[in-house]
Order: C-alpha cells, then sequence, then structure tokens
C-alpha cells in the first residue's frame, strides 16, 4: 500500500493539555489511595509515559502487560493472548489499564476479564483514542483522551507495520 499524506489530527500540544486533564482527573478518582498504572505495550507505551507523569498520587506503581489480538477467519470472532503480563501484585489495589487505542474492543475487553478476575481493588481503564468504526464489543473506558470515528491512526504510540511510533503528534495516515 502505498502512502499518500500523514495528516495531523491532533497536535503535541493539544495531546499534552489533554493529558493534563486526564492526570487531574486521576487524582481526583484515587486520592493518595495505592494504584497500580499498566501500560498495553507497545502502543500505548508513549502515552503512558506522559499520563503517569501528569498523576501526582505517591502510591503508584507502575507495570505493562503485552497482548496479540487475531482475527479469526470468518471475522466473527477474534482471539487475544497475552504475551507479557504484570510482575508486582495487584491484589487489594486500584489498577489502571492504559490502552493507545480501542478499534473492535476485542483487546481491552480480553484484559478487563482477565484483570476483573484478579482481585483488584478496583479496575479502571484509561484510552487515548476511542475510535468508533469497527467496534465488535461494548467496552467501558472511565477516562478518554479523544474519539474519532474513522481512518487509519499513528503516531504517539501508534504504528503502521511497527514504523510512525515516534511521532509526536496523532495522525491519520492517508493511503493512494
Ligand atoms: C493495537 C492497540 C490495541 C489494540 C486495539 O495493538 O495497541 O492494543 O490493537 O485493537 P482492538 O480494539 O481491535 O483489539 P496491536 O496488536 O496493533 O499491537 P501494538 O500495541 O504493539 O501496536
Amino acid at each position: 500500500m502505498q502512502i499518500k499524506e500523514i495528516r495531523p489530527i491532533f497536535t503535541a500540544h493539544e495531546v499534552a493539555a489533554r493529558i493534563q486533564e486526564l492526570g487531574k482527573e486521576i487524582d481526583a478518582m484515587y486520592g493518595d489511595e495505592p494504584l497500580v498504572i499498566v501500560g498495553v505495550l507497545k502502543g500505548a507505551s508513549i502515552f503512558f509515559a506522559d499520563l503517569v507523569r501528569s498523576v501526582q498520587n505517591p502510591e503508584v506503581e507502575l507495570d505493562f502487560v503485552r497482548v496479540s489480538s487475531y482475527g479469526l477467519s470468518d471475522c466473527s470472532s477474534h482471539s487475544v493472548v497475552m504475551n507479557k503480563d504484570v510482575e508486582i501484585g495487584i491484589q487489594g489495589k486500584h489498577v489502571l489499564l492504559v490502552e493507545d487505542i480501542v478499534d473492535t474492543g476485542h483487546s481491552l475487553q480480553y484484559l478487563y476479564d482477565v484483570f476483573s478476575q484478579r482481585g483488584a481493588r478496583t479496575l479502571r481503564t484509561a484510552v487515548l483514542l476511542d475510535k468508533k468504526e469497527r467496534r465488535e464489543v461494548k467496552v467501558h473506558f472511565d477516562f478518554v483522551a479523544f474519539t474519532i470515528d474513522e481512518g487509519f491512526v499513528v503516531g504517539y504510540g501508534l504504528d503502521f507495520a511497527e514504523k510512525y511510533r515516534h511521532l509526536p503528534e496523532i495522525c491519520i495516515l492517508e493511503f493512494e
């Protein structure tokens, strides 16, 4: 596929301002209570790094998971597997899952189901982009930076064939 244009939809400045607002919302929610913030690799890595630094809570711990999602051939179902799990205990703590994008919804639904069985005190989700175009399962978000209707999104952690994650703004990739 030939790329025609990489068109910014949210500038680095807009992203930074929105993340400061989310940090305040997260502090208002949890105060100084123990909170484990879990980033979903790789896409959420840059959002995660900025989001956690906007949180003032001194009781925050950080960890990561990695999942892979496979659409099955008849397109009617998805299989999601965990390639890397968290390493710190979450029993009795608040847990906040941090995703870059919710597209079909299968990845976040899988993670929510897995973590909800692990004895966390509460389980909530923070999402950089809620993209509604291809949603297949209904998922709930507690903190959302931006909502978009459609388009192939890259930058600020999101990739196309592993490229463009390093772009500081969120962009739409236009193909020829
Ligand atoms: C992307 C993204 C989410 C998931 C969302 O991950 O980071 O985890 O897809 O899609 P869904 O709502 O349709 O499940 P990807 O598997 O591309 O890996 P990456 O994070 O390493 O880019």
